[in-house]
């Protein structure tokens, strides 16, 4: 399987590429993976395409962070096996983050590896998981533990499936497009300030172009990549404290009060208060910062007595590797909460 860094495709353009691609492949035998909120998107999906072979197999999944298992993937496995699919079946993946790096793993670890294809249903996914090619499963309660890193032979996004969307995970997505027009200082602060019913192709195109500028430069996160963990050292933290509390809050949300952190320890006050307009940070109670200190070191790549943060020198430039302090730390947290 070729593994080729792809520019993803919209819309009609998008359906007319995928068409394109599945007659030069001539898959032996197609797979849709979905799971039981995005199977609803199938009908719409293969509507726009005249090549699919009209014998595809749906392949539906649990929804929810769950299903990024070994069992779930070995399950794949082994239905892929009783449909006998073999080097040239292609797997289709229809979904958020999770159908995404789920299927991905599956098609990249399938007899060696077979092509997939990912349109991403959510925002979210469309502007993070769907290019870049990290796929993977969790392990032991850790996320991505066991994956690949292996492209997508295509990435098809349809922001028509975004009018379904519910607004929390709308904003989930927007989040991460505030990481990205701050790394890439494009269309900041239109992309602060930019409302669901606003949010044009030429916005998504740009968002997911920053990833894919840095993903082109460091496929291998061996340094430039980092970056697009800004807001995801205290952002990771909020979302496992969050979810060891069991009290939902989406990956969005939680890099939005990770943002907050990373503008402040960056000294771009005047950015967080921007952000703060927007997004307003979430007192957290003093309590908990050590439990938080905690979850942010038990990321393996920190070490001794420090946390590792990217920063920003300004809008547009990132920079990673920077090691703060507990106390540091703690400071940022107070003035933030103070601020707030
Ligand atoms: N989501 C961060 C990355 O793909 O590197």
């Amino acid at each position: 399987m070729e593994n080729h860094l792809q520019q993803p495709v919209f819309s009609s353009d998008g359906f007319a590429a995928l068409d394109a691609y599945l007659k030069e492949l001539t898959p032996s035998k197609t797979f849709l993976l979905v799971d039981s909120n995005t199977s609803a998107c199938i009908p719409e999906f293969v509507s726009q395409l005249t090549q699919l072979d009209p014998e595809y197999e749906v392949l539906e999944v649990e929804p929810g962070e769950d299903s990024k298992s070994i069992e779930v993937a070995s399950g794949l496995w082994s239905v892929l096996l009783e449909y006998g699919a073999d080097r040239n079946s292609l797997l289709i993946n229809l979904g958020g983050g999770m159908v995404l790096d789920l299927g991905g793993f599956v098609a990249s670890t399938f007899k060696r590896g077979i092509p997939f294809i990912n349109v991403p249903t959510s925002l979210l996914a469309m502007v993070d998981a769907s290019v870049g090619g990290k796929t993977g499963i969790n392990i032991d309660g850790l996320k991505n533990q066991v994956g690949t890193f292996t492209h997508a032979a295509l990435v098809l996004v349809e922001p028509s499936f975004l009018d379904s969307l519910p607004e929390e995970d709308w904003h989930s997505g927007h989040g991460e497009m505030i990481k990205h027009a701050l790394l890439s200082g494009r269309n900041w602060p239109d992309i602060l300030g930019l409302n669901r019913e606003d949010l044009t192709v030429e916005m998504l195109q740009e968002s997911i172009q920053a990833k894919v500028d840095v993903v082109a430069a460091d496929f291998k996160e061996l340094g430039l990549r980092k970056t697009l963990n800004l807001g995801h050292t205290f952002g990771h933290a909020w979302e496992s404290f969050h979810l060891a509390a069991e009290a939902h809050i989406t990956h969005g949300a939680a890099v939005i009060q990770g943002l907050h952190l990373a503008l402040s320890l960056s000294n771009l006050s005047d950015v967080q208060q921007a952000l703060q307009a927007r997004y307003p940070w979430t007192t957290v109670a003093s309590e908990y910062y050590e439990a938080l200190w905690m979850l942010m070191q038990s990321d393996k790549k920190n070490e001794g007595g420090t946390v590792k943060f990217v920063l920003l020198e300004q809008i547009g430039r990132a920079t990673w590797g920077h090691e703060i302090s507990k106390s540091k730390c703690f400071e940022a947290l107070d003035e933030l909460n103070a601020r707030g």
